[in-house]
C-alpha cells in the first residue's frame, strides 16, 4: 500500500463509498499525493453502479488542516492540471451526492471543500478556517463566490479577511453546516444520512442535485480558475514563503517589510 494510500482510505459497502482522511500525524494536512487519492476516489464512486452516495470525513478530533505547508514551500505547483485543481473539480462536478463529517479543525481547503459537499455534519468541537490572506494567498475552490452567497458578503468578509478560527455554531449560521451533531454519534448519523441518500431513486437524486447545482456552474468554473490564477503567483511570492515558513518553525510572521 503506497503511502498516499494508506492516508486515503477508501472502502463501498451498502451502496456508500466511504472516503476517510487518515494522516493524524500531521492533522490530515493534505499532500500532492492525497489530492491524487482524493481525486480518484470520488472519479471511482462516480463510475461506479454500486456506489449512490461518498461520505468523506478524518477523524473524530481532525477533519483537516488543509494543504500541507511543508508541500506549499517545496512544491509550489498549482496550475490546473496539479493534483490538488482536479480534486477540486471532481468534488464540485460530483453528480452524486457527498456527505460531509467535521470534527475538530477544519481549515483551509479543510473548509472550502465543504462549499460543494451536499450535507455537512460537524461536532461542536468542530473549528473551521480560511487562512488564506493570513498566508498571503487567495482563497481557492470558489469560496470567493460560493461563500458571499451563502453566508451574505458581510459575514463572508469577516471569514475570509480576518482568516481567523470559527466555531460550529458560527459556521452553521453561514450555511456552511447543515446541522451541529455530539461527537459520539457524527459517524453513526452521516452514516445513516448517506444510507438514507442510497436508497432513494438514483436518477431523481442526481437530477435534483444537478437542478440546485447547474444556475452557478459556470460561474463557479470561471471563479475557480480566476482564483487558481491568482493563488499560483501569490504562492510563490515572497509575503507567502514568510508565511510560511513562520509556520513551520512555529514563529509569528512578520510582513512589515512589504508593502
Ligand atoms: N501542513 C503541514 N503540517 C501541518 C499542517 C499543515 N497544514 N497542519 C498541521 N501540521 C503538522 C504540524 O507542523 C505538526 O507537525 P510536527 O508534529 O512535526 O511538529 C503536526 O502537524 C501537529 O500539528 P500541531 O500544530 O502541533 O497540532 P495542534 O493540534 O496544536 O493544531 C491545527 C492543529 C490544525 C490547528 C494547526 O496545526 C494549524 O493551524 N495548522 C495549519 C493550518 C493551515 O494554515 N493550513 C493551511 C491552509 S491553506
Amino acid at each position: 500500500m503506497s503511502g498516499a494510500m494508506s492516508h486515503v482510505l477508501v472502502e463501498t459497502r451498502e451502496r456508500v463509498c466511504r472516503i476517510e482522511l487518515a494522516r493524524p500525524e500531521k492533522r490530515n494536512a493534505l499532500t500532492l499525493a492525497m489530492y491524487a487519492a482524493l481525486g480518484e476516489a470520488i472519479a471511482a464512486a462516480e463510475a461506479d453502479p454500486g456506489a449512490r452516495a461518498v461520505l468523506l470525513h478524518g477523524a473524530r478530533d481532525c477533519f483537516c488542516s488543509g494543504n500541507d505547508v511543508k508541500d506549499f514551500l517545496e512544491r509550489p505547483m498549482h496550475g490546473d492540471d496539479s493534483p490538488a485543481f482536479r480534486f477540486l473539480r471532481a468534488i464540485a462536478a460530483a453528480k452524486k451526492p457527498i456527505v460531509a463529517l467535521v470534527g475538530g479543525p477544519a481549515i483551509g481547503i479543510g473548509t472550502t471543500m465543504l462549499l460543494h459537499c451536499d450535507l455537512v455534519y460537524a461536532t461542536p468541537a468542530a473549528r473551521f478556517q480560511l487562512p488564506f490572506v493570513q498566508l498571503a494567498l487567495v482563497p481557492e475552490a470558489g469560496s470567493s463566490l460560493l461563500l458571499p452567497m451563502l453566508a451574505g458578503y458581510q459575514r463572508a468578509a469577516e471569514l475570509l479577511l480576518l482568516g481567523r478560527p470559527f466555531d460550529a455554531d458560527k459556521a452553521l449560521a453561514a450555511g456552511i453546516v447543515t446541522e451541529i451533531i455530539p461527537e459520539s454519534e457524527l459517524l453513526e448519523y452521516g452514516r445513516e444520512a448517506a444510507l438514507a441518500l442510497a436508497a432513494l431513486p438514483p436518477a431523481s437524486l442526481r437530477l435534483t442535485k444537478e437542478l440546485m447545482k447547474r444556475p452557478r456552474r459556470e460561474a463557479v468554473a470561471a471563479q475557480m480558475n480566476d482564483e487558481l490564477r491568482l493563488f499560483g503567483e501569490r504562492l510563490v511570492s515572497p509575503e507567502a514563503r514568510e508565511a510560511m515558513n513562520a509556520f513551520m518553525e512555529k514563529r509569528k510572521p512578520d510582513f512589515s517589510r512589504f508593502d
